[in-house]
């Protein structure tokens, strides 16, 4: 339950596509930017769901997964010194990515326990060195979506000290409780500053494939797009195709079901880590959860993680790889993006933990 590879199937359609464009030989490089029909996918798609206009030949970038699309934007748009402001916890490679491009983090702590966000802590972490902030909603580890509410404030304050904001969507079709995806470039004149990274590595469970895209305006696109030329190339071409013909084809029954299987499993495993005391705030979003493991044994993160690991043969993630100094200490990242028997099996075992040794185990 520990690295959040998705376990559930990748849509047949999606594998089809790929392997007949191989066949067909679609093998060579693609323009830097993506192949013509994934770009024009994403610009309908994103018009229908994200509520954004896009112009498919100007304003997207297929990079070799989010991963790619976000380091690719972080080289074109900050220099060496920028401040970057980030929500703590975080995502790692979003913190290791704006260190590598020599941008200085600076963290905004959600508040436990639902990771709510003050505006206060916001407003007083911009300085006139500030350049962007980095949005992750739904949130990797938190499950946090961000309300409406709170998008409209962080635009207004990207608005009043001109900032960038970078964020992260990659979950965007795993929202729960009836929750809605809100992205903010749709919010007013949040478009020409937004650089809207995404992809569907986890939609489509292909974490595996490197796809992923950037959207931005057409004078951040063109920088965004060189600096995938350089790194890149292009993505894999015919693994680009098949996901242009899952976003053209799958409908909103595939939607649907992907969301509802998903917050299933978030209900059978969060159910369990809280009759175990392990207070987990339920996640709206994503296929996370962190759990309070400050009642295990051992002093860090990872000792606890261990500890775990040892007594249950459950894996998490420490607590560390998503929060500064020692504020990881009391939690363990779990995934819950696993096979319902997976899943099922992870529960039992935490079960017998519970009912063999009590609470007490756990002090
Ligand atoms: C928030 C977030 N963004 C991006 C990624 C990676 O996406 P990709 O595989 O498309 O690079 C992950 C994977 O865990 C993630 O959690």
């Amino acid at each position: 339950m520990a690295q959040g590879v998705c376990d559930t199937g990748v849509p047949k359609l999606v594998l089809e596509a790929a392997k007949q464009a191989m066949d067909e030989g679609l093998n060579t490089y693609t323009r830097y930017d993506g192949l013509v029909e994934l770009r024009q996918a994403l610009a309908q798609r994103m018009k229908a769901f994200n509520h954004m206009t896009v112009d498919p030949d100007t304003e997207v970038t297929v990079s070799a997964g989010a991963t790619g699309a976000f380091h690719c934007a972080c080289m074109a748009l900050l220099e060496p010194g920028d401040e970057v402001i980030l929500f703590e916890p975080y995502y790692g490679y979003h913190l290791s990515t704006i260190v590598a491009v020599e941008a200085v983090p600076k963290f905004v702590s959600l508040q436990t326990p639902d990771w709510c966000l003050s505006l206060d802590d916001l407003e007083q972490a911009v300085t006139d060195r500030t350049k962007a902030i980095v949005l992750n909603s739904p949130g990797n580890p938190s499950g946090k979506v961000f309300s409406v509410e709170e998008l409209q404030a962080i635009a207004n304050i990207a608005r009043q000290h001109d900032l960038f904001i970078f964020t992260d969507e990659m979950y965007e079709y795993f929202v729960h409780d009836g929750c809605t995806h809100v992205s903010i470039a749709s919010l007013p004149d949040m478009a020409d500053r937004t650089i809207t990274i995404s992809g569907y590595s986890k939609t489509f469970s292909i974490t595996g494939w490197r796809i992923g895209h950037a959207v931005a305006a057409p004078r951040w696109s063109s920088v965004i797009g060189a600096m995938n030329d350089l790194v890149y190339v292009c993505a894999p071409a015919p693994l680009q195709y098949g996901v242009a013909v899952g976003i053209q084809t799958l409908d909103a029954v595939f939607y649907q079901e992907l969301q509802r299987s998903f917050q299933r499993k978030r209900d059978r495993f969060c159910q369990v880590l809280q009759e175990l005391g392990l207070s987990p705030t339920i996640p709206q979003g994503a296929y996370y959860v962190l759990a309070d493991v400050s009642r295990f044994p051992g002093t860090t993160g990872k000792e606890r993680a261990m500890y775990l690991l040892e007594k249950t043969g459950v894996a998490g993630v420490p607590g560390e790889a998503f929060f500064q100094e020692n504020k990881g200490a009391s939690y363990i990242r779990f995934s819950f993006a696993k096979t319902d028997a997976v899943v099922d099996m992870a529960c039992e075992r935490l079960q017998k933990l519970k009912s063999k040794n009590g609470r007490q185990e756990l002090r």
